[in-house]
């Protein structure tokens, strides 16, 4: 399942560039600029700028990072879901993040980059993975709140990718896609059944949202007009829809679906705006937003180390697969001889 497979076009009809090696470098770029104009996919075997690869190794393996990091919250209340049925919910869904992780490293390597590469970026702090995953996890709460509202924001920004230029990556955003959106409705409906509980438990769903809000609405990214990499991203079919549009479009669906789970969102400036056709929102705290994602946020620094000391533990299982294939390569390598 978690192969190079998904770097096999699904549809080589709708490509519209053979691979170029040895074309002249001019005629390389026409041939890429057109594959990009007219919405075709652009392929591992395929030529392209250097400027796009270092963007998609950069964008894929912080969405990869992003996957594995926040196996690491939401793990954290494993041993401490409050039924077998949401324990056994819960270890899927931990094990979907790392799957995605995987997926998205495997696409990522089709660009020329080793997983192990792009993982010790992450160990020695030089990659980033989204902010979200630098909050506490306080409360049984907090769970159904990320499956509804962090897993809610991550397929808005994510279904676009599905669509994204770069073959692999699409491919691979489908099926997260798919799981994500299961994600997002178990948590809305945990947090469904504990709001018919008790007063206690409905607090603490209220005290959850009014944490996680604001910080869900940040993990788009800074707005447009700060985004170094939009323009280009956009402009190379990498991203589809900008940061703050996705927000939009993340409030907008979100505002009904508080309403019916009766819990009220942090934001007394948050209104429907009839002229617009759009939610008004109020000012996103950007100062914490980069503190977070600069490595200052409140559980930066026990997230990499957990993810560094797991990478540490398991290496004698990295090594005793490598003796493994060793010894299989010899044995064929006698067979044949
Ligand atoms: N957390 C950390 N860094 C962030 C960020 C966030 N929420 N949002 C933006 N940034 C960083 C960017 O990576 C960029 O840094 P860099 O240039 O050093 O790489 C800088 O802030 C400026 O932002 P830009 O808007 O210019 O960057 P992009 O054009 O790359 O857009 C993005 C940022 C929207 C996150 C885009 O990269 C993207 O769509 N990535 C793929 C999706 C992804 O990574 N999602 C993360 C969450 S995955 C998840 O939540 C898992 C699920 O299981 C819940």
């Amino acid at each position: 399942m978690y192969t190079q497979s998904m770097s096999v076009p699904d549809d080589s009809a709708s490509r519209s560039v053979q691979p170029l090696v040895s074309a002249e470098p001019a005629e390389r770029m026409a041939r890429f600029d057109a594959c990009i104009d007219a919405d075709g996919r652009i392929e591992p075997q395929d030529w392209m700028p250097e400027a796009y690869r270092k963007t998609l190794v950069r964008q894929i393996s912080q969405h990869a990072h992003s996957e594995i990091v926040g196996m690491l919250p939401e793990g954290n209340w494993i041993g401490r879901a409050p039924s077998l049925k949401r324990k056994a919910i819960l270890i899927a869904k931990v094990q979907d993040e790392g799957g995605h992780g995987l997926y998205l490293y495997s696409a990522a390597e089709t660009l020329g980059t080793s997983r192990d590469q792009m993982v010790q970026a992450l160990h020695e702090g030089k990659a980033k993975y989204s902010s979200i995953f630098n909050y506490p996890t306080l409360t049984w709460a907090d769970v159904g709140v990320i499956g509804w509202l962090v897993d809610g924001a991550a397929i808005m920004n994510q279904i676009p990718l599905c669509r994204c230029s770069y073959g692999p990556y699409a491919r691979a955003m489908v099926r997260v896609c798919k799981e994500e959106s299961f994600h997002q409705r178990q948590g809305y409906e945990s947090l469904m059944v504990m709001m018919r509980g008790t007063q206690a438990q409905r607090d603490m769903v209220q005290d959850a949202v009014n944490r996680w809000w604001w910080k869900c609405l940040a993990m788009f990214g800074p707005p447009d007009a700060d985004s170094p990499n939009s323009v280009q991203g956009m402009r190379w079919g990498i991203k589809r829809v900008s940061n703050d549009e996705l927000r939009q479009q993340f409030v907008d669906a979100t505002v009904p679906q508080a309403k019916l789970l009766g819990v009220s969102l942090p934001d007394p400036l948050l209104k429907w705006n009839e002229a617009r056709g759009h939610h008004d929102y109020g000012p996103i705290d950007w100062d914490e937003f980069w503190h977070t994602v600069n490595g200052n946020g409140p559980c930066n620094k026990e997230r990499l180390a957990t993810r560094v000391k797991a990478h540490e533990d398991g290496a004698w299982v990295r090594e005793a697969a490598l003796a493994h294939a060793r010894k299989r390569q010899q044995a064929a390598l006698k067979e044949a001889a």
